[in-house]
């Protein structure tokens, strides 16, 4: 499973990135406003510290502003996926961006149908948003199965990435059912990390390895 770190953040991408925890970059109107950066600069330079693609999306609500706005991102580096929303008009974009032979990623997904249609629309990656689902107590990740299903019994070639991750669960749990990308904030790759148990036996080395007076350096 690739991973995408969901964030406008170029401190928290350089530091994944160096890990070589980054297989490319999302973001969304709501990122860009939290990094109080503007959308063309920030966007270039999180193009130029990572090679994968780097989703920037569209502000415009209709088919014809939304293109004209994804040409005008695609221009701002080769591995811009532009982002369009889920609505009919989104799909025209879709459909037309990608014919022009730019990656499309349709977001703000929240169905199978949605998923199939974009998939028809030749979208590059599809963003069902698993969280937004269980605020809704709805499993979001029942929604990533399905579209998984659906897309491997048509060879559909939309990459599948799951999207609004909240938790290190959500990541196991996508990478199970075999989502081709997951999306996540910077805090939750690092969370992954975690565990009690971990923890727990670091402390007793460090106790027994200070008894037996274990020096290496
Ligand atoms: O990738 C979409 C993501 O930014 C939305 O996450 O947590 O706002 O639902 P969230």
């Amino acid at each position: 499973m690739k991973f995408f770190v969901d964030t406008a953040d170029i401190d928290a991408i350089a530091e994944l990135n160096d890990l070589g925890m980054v297989d490319g970059v999302t973001t969304n109107p709501s990122l860009i406003l939290k990094s109080g950066r503007d959308i063309m600069e920030v966007t270039k330079e999180i193009c130029e510290l990572v090679s994968g693609p780097v989703s920037a999306e569209v502000i415009a609500l209709e088919a014809e502003d939304m293109i004209a706005e994804g040409r005008k991102l695609a221009e701002i580096a080769p591995n811009i996926a532009v982002k369009v929303p889920l609505t009919w008009a989104g799909l025209k974009a879709c459909k037309t961006l990608s014919d022009e032979g730019n990656m499309v990623n349709v977001t703000l997904c929240f169905s199978a149908n949605q998923a199939l249609l974009a998939a028809k629309a030749g979208a590059t990656f599809i963003s069902p948003f698993i969280g937004r689902l269980d605020d809704l107590n709805i499993d979001g990740l029942d929604l990533i199965a399905d579209i998984r299903t659906i897309y491997d019994n048509y060879g559909f070639e939309t990459q599948i990435l799951a999207a609004s991750i909240r938790t290190a669960n959500h990541m196991s749990e996508c990478a199970k059912i075999g989502a081709d990308v997951a999306t996540a904030p910077p805090a939750v790759i690092k969370a992954m990390a975690n565990h009690m148990l971990t923890d727990k036996g670091l402390d007793q080395f460090v106790k027994d390895a200070a008894q037996a007076g274990i020096k290496i350096l």
